[in-house]
């Protein structure tokens, strides 16, 4: 999904920018949208990307912050389903997960997360090789998993932040 700019401005000439502070969400659920209004009420990125599979609400919500980008340093917010829009990201936050059905053990909850984990972890690596992860989905079982799934050095999960703010 293109930018508000983007959608208004023509550009005459190719715009060489590259983002440097560049952070995706992944997921854009209730956990998801609030590290995005952090995010940009903070200044911390100068490019934001969401990604999810739900597209219909992963385009509304994009647009109601593209709408409040005027108010924002980071002006340039992107979306899509595909994790091309994720490339060259310097953090990568996955809130990705699904959610506990009606009759549904948490076991087998586990295994549909870890079903998500390994079809999203690999392609974020793909897209953005020096990336950062922060994994917030529950539960925190799965975190081994991811870094196996990754083979990535830095994949911070939400046990590693809870410990931080302890010590
Ligand atoms: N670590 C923590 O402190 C903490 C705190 C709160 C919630 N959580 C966890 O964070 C996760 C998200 O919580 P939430 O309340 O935002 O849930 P939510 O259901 O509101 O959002 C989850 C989002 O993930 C998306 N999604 C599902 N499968 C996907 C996939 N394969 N690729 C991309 N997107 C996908 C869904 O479409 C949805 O938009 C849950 O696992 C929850 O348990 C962790």
């Amino acid at each position: 999904m293109s930018t508000v700019k983007e959608q208004l401005i023509e550009n005459l000439i190719e715009e060489d920018e590259v983002s440097q502070s560049k952070i995706t969400i992944v997921g854009t659920g209730a956990v998801g949208m609030a590290c995005a209004i952090c995010i940009l009420l903070k200044d911390l990125a100068d490019e934001l990307a969401l990604v999810d599979v739900a597209v219909d609400k992963l385009k509304g919500e994009a647009m109601d912050l593209q709408h409040g980008s005027l108010f924002f340093n980071t002006s340039k917010i992107v979306s899509g389903k595909d994790y091309s829009v994720s490339a060259n990201s310097k953090l990568v936050i996955v809130t990705a997960g699904a959610r506990q059905q009606e009759g549904e053990s948490r076991l087998a909850l586990t295994q549909r997360n870890v079903n998500i984990m390994k079809s999203i972890i690999p392609t974020i690596v793909q897209h953005s090789p020096d990336c950062k992860m922060l994994i917030v989905s529950n539960p925190g079982l799965i975190w081994n998993k991811r870094r196996n799934l990754s083979q990535y050095p830095l994949c911070l999960g939400a046990k590693w932040g809870l410990r931080y703010c302890e010590s």
